[in-house]
């Protein structure tokens, strides 16, 4: 035998089950159709680009790293103040800045069963125990999470919208969440598809944090700002949660080339707009074009969908999932959180959504 003499990193670390992203590439196929990870359908807006590539010559130079500049524009455009923003290298630094600065060993991480599935990675790199809630028909259950608070909880993440039901929790639905928790327990309302819900209902989280010292909304430029690539995302939190996200976090996590795109794309209104109203012209028409094919899909205000599939081998999720890849369509698999029956797609163009709807017919139609 052997012995091991590398260096051992901590305990639970070698239990954590890699984060897989959506799949980029398709053998033989030069420009594949990519609706596996609710990246923009549009792409970036051309002001962001144009703020990117104008830093090229000064990538010699330190970004700033408060990243004042973009906190005050995002302030500008939501009405918040630039004080109690953070800016993260996408909202998973934040995800992971906040569980490492409350959350450790012993302690528990509540989530949602179908939540993002980062929350549980998070938890278990930093040495906590993550907690499933169990969910309601696909959407998050309030009573369910609150009878699995217990002494060792010290962080909620509650995706909201969720990734990837696509479901959401109404304004009272979450300030009963709230009003349910303890005050040492911190809630962290993720808001990565916030802006393309259109419900009078729903609201993303800043006014709790405006009235609780135990909220943090968490927001992210990688879906409706088409920047995922970039890694930019922000925290609203009250004045405490600031100071110790500013001293967990880098001191320089946002590049300057991010900082000056964010800024640009926040402030373009029209991009903004155009690719608002592409999610609300295809949304519901890839939902209709998928239940008009007999494949039930849970009602979604993101900019994806969660079709379910039949148990029949020839044509269930996996069995979609492969004959898409074939005609060069990449959709995501969802056996990872626990919905083995379904396949996530994201609104893509126009041209991408008849692809996918005139391919699934085919593929419902096999004998
Ligand atoms: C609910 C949710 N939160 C956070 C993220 C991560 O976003 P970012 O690219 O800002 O790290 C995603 C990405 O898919 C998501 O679906």
């Amino acid at each position: 035998m052997t012995e091991r003499t590398g260096p051992v990193p901590r305990p639970g670390i070698l239990d954590i089950a890699p984060y897989v992203g959506g799949e980029a590439k398709v053998a033989g196929v030069a420009r594949p159709i990519r609706l596996a990870s609710n990246e923009s359908a549009l792409g970036p807006s051309s002001k962001a680009v144009a703020a990117y590539r104008a830093l090229a010559a000064e990538i010699h130079r330190y970004p700033d790293g408060s990243a004042a500049e973009l906190r005050a524009a995002i302030g500008r455009r939501h009405g918040l103040d630039p004080e109690r923003i953070v800016c993260g290298a996408g909202s998973d630094e934040l995800i992971t800045l906040l569980l490492r600065a409350y959350a450790g060993a012993g302690d528990e991480v509540l989530y949602s069963r179908h939540g993002f599935l980062m929350y549980a990675i998070g938890a278990q790199a930093v040495g906590a125990t993550p907690i499933a809630a169990p969910e309601r028909d696909l959407h998050t259950d309030v009573d369910a999470l609150l009878a699995r608070v217990t002494q060792r909880t010290r962080i909620v993440l509650i995706a909201n919208p969720n990734n990837p039901t696509g479901t959401y929790l109404g304004i009272d639905a979450l300030a009963r969440l709230h009003s349910g928790l303890p005050p040492a327990v911190l809630l962290a309302i993720d808001a990565a598809y916030a802006e393309f819900v259109d419900r009078n209902d729903y609201e993303p989280g800043a006014r709790l944090v405006d009235r609780a010292d135990n909220v943090v909304m968490l927001r992210t430029f990688s879906k409706i700002y088409g920047l995922a690539g970039l890694r930019l995302g922000w925290a609203y939190c009250p004045p405490a949660i600031v100071d110790v996200l500013n001293r967990v976090r880098g001191p320089f996590n946002i590049s300057a080339p991010a900082i000056a795109a964010g800024v640009a794309a926040v402030e373009d209104e029209e991009a903004f707009l155009r690719a608002r109203a592409h999610n609300a012209r295809w949304l519901p028409w890839l939902s209709e074009r998928l239940q008009a094919l007999g494949l039930p899909v849970t009602a979604s205000v993101c900019n994806f969908v969660l079709p379910r599939f039949p148990d029949d081998p020839r044509r269930n999720a996996e069995a979609a999932f492969e004959f898409l890849r074939t005609r060069g369509i990449l959709t995501r698999k969802m056996a990872a959180y626990g919905l083995p029956q379904h396949l996530r797609i994201t609104i893509g163009t126009g041209e991408e959504m008849e692809a996918v709807v005139a391919a699934l017919g085919e593929f419902m139609a096999v004998q």
